[in-house]
């Protein structure tokens, strides 16, 4: 049987097909880092690529691929990221890796968000996975009482964003209308972004299983 890795390795070569040309969005995390490596093998098809965070920006450069500063790009075709839970509506949490807010942005200038996952990352219900919040260091305290009216229990990571602010992890959420709670989130003064990427979910997710990569729309 395949093991993790495996999967998203085969996740991340499917996601070339999706790759025709000028410019790529690049998310962060393992599954993006097998797709940067699968990136580097048709580089001569792209002019390059727009990083969501400086570790991504790194391997793109290792490889040899161009990384674009997003505010000199008009635009892209596709963004393809990882995510830690996805639903069958598309809707994702992710930011584990804290990345969540260059990856927000990158993507949300990409015209079809492709999601690559392992066959785990499929739940029926967000918010098993602890829901990332990236906040303003010094509203760490507000934003944590708030949280928990919110039915939470935000947890302090030990991690600073290449942002430079922090990220509260909140435990203990069921989230059932990802669409209300990622705006309810966002409206909490000193929050930059929060994980749920469900007002704009993907556009394609390809999921790896035991039977091979499936594509859900
Ligand atoms: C990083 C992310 C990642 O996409 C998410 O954490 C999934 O990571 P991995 O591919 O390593 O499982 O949102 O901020």
């Amino acid at each position: 049987m395949a093991t993790q890795d495996e999967l998203k390795q085969q996740v991340a070569k499917a996601a070339i097909e999706y790759v025709k040309g000028g410019i790529i969005g690049v998310g962060t995390g393992s599954t993006a880092n097998f797709f940067i490596d699968e990136l580097a093998k048709v580089k001569d098809r792209i002019d390059g690529a727009v990083a969501s965070s400086e570790a991504t920006a790194q391997r793109l450069r290792g490889h040899g691929i161009k990384v674009f500063d997003l505010n000199d790009v008009d635009g892209m075709e596709i963004y393809v990221d990882g995510a830690d839970e996805i639903t069958e509506k598309l809707h994702m949490l992710k930011g584990g890796g804290g990345a969540l807010t260059r990856e927000k942005i990158v993507a949300a200038c990409a015209k079809d968000f492709i999601c690559i996952c392992d066959q785990t990352k499929l739940v029926p219900v967000l918010g098993k996975f602890p829901l990332p919040v990236e906040v303003i260091p010094m509203a760490r305290e507000y934003v944590a009482r708030e949280l928990v009216k919110l039915g939470g229990q935000p947890k302090l990571r030990d991690f600073t964003t290449d942002n430079g602010n922090v990220i509260l992890d909140v435990h203990g959420l069921t989230i059932t209308d990802p669409v209300a709670l990622e705006s309810r989130i966002n409206e909490i003064v000193g929050v930059v972004t929060n994980g749920l990427f469900a007002s704009r979910p993907a556009n394609v997710l390809l999921l790896a299983t035991a039977d091979g990569v499936k594509t859900l729309t």
